[in-house]
């Protein structure tokens, strides 16, 4: 077996490789002066199983094309079959047509995906369960919940004053299991709205009564702003200490400096995306 990592998050590749016991196998990538790149493996894989980890976060569009040329390489080179790990699939947020004119980006990124022929792919907590369908290719998708409802149990933060909370309504089902697997515990829903222009966001409780200890889980934090409108009306109805647990940091523009200032005891969020340091606010806790 081998396994190639591209360059988005090669921490999570050098922890795979650590549990499978093996090493990461090079590859020279080579900047020509026009910005292009150019892939070579330093390995051989004839009738190797392969695996290759590239998480497609910010720049997703770059962060995509070393996938694709990643596995062009791998598969001209004779492996036997290639898995694909891709914690974070960028650009799964444009799954649909939101106003007349768009592209449905996601079912492109799919149709790239497909035409490479990848014998397996490896994610994390989609946006919608319904994108697995998008997919031919057998396709893993593997959640963080587990892991939350182990950390929320190991840090005690479950009393009878305890509610779990979905940011926007696209969470709900997501919440709906945690609560299960913490022995049905009550949920909240907000219902969000995002002004597609300006980005900026309104929200309110459709569901649920807002107790004293909150837990908002969300599959993903990007400018931070669901967040920072979820704690203000949950503070506004009631909360006293804040928790925030999400899947994939993809932590846009000034993410870090906005988390900085939300009110909440922690943000934990697991390492699907590498996150540099100065992204990162005092109380952010990586699984
Ligand atoms: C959206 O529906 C997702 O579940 C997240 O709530 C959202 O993507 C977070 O984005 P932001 O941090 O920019 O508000």
């Amino acid at each position: 077996m081998k396994l190639f990592s591209g360059s988005s998050n090669k921490p999570l590749a050098e922890k795979i490789a650590h549990a499978l016991n093996i090493s990461i196998s090079p590859v020279e990538i080579f900047i020509f002066p026009d910005g292009e790149r150019r892939f070579t493996l330093g390995e051989r894989v004839v009738d190797k199983g392969v695996i290759l980890v590239q998480s497609t976060g910010t720049p997703a569009d770059t962060n995509y094309m070393e996938l694709f040329f990643l596995t062009d390489a791998v598969k001209r080179s004779g492996a036997r079959s290639v898995t694909a790990v891709i914690p974070y699939l960028g650009y799964q947020r444009q799954d649909h047509v939101f106003r007349d004119g768009e592209a449905r980006s996601f079912a492109v990124i799919v149709n790239i995906i497909e035409s490479l022929q990848i014998d397996r792919i490896v994610t994390f907590d989609l946006h919608s369960i319904k994108l697995v369908e998008l997919f031919h290719a057998p396709f893993v998708h593997l959640s963080a919940l587990p892991l939350f409802a182990k950390v929320i149990n190991e840090e005690h933060m479950i009393d009878n004053e305890t509610v779990l909370v979905s940011p926007d309504m696209g969470g709900k089902r997501r919440v709906g299991i945690l609560a299960e697997m913490l022995g049905g515990i009550p949920t909240v829903s907000i219902e969000k709205n995002r002004d597609l222009k300006t980005g900026e966001i309104s929200a309110h409780i459709v569901h649920g009564e807002v107790k004293k200890r909150v837990i908002i889980v969300d599959d993903m934090i990007s400018s931070g702003q669901t967040i920072v409108e979820a704690v203000k009306i949950l503070k506004k109805h009631g909360a006293e200490r804040q928790w925030v647990f999400a899947t994939h940091a993809v932590f846009s523009q000034k993410a870090g400096a906005v988390l900085a200032k939300v009110e909440v005891e922690k943000i934990y969020i697991t390492d699907t995306l590498f996150v540099p340091e100065e992204k990162r606010p005092g109380n952010l806790e990586i699984l």
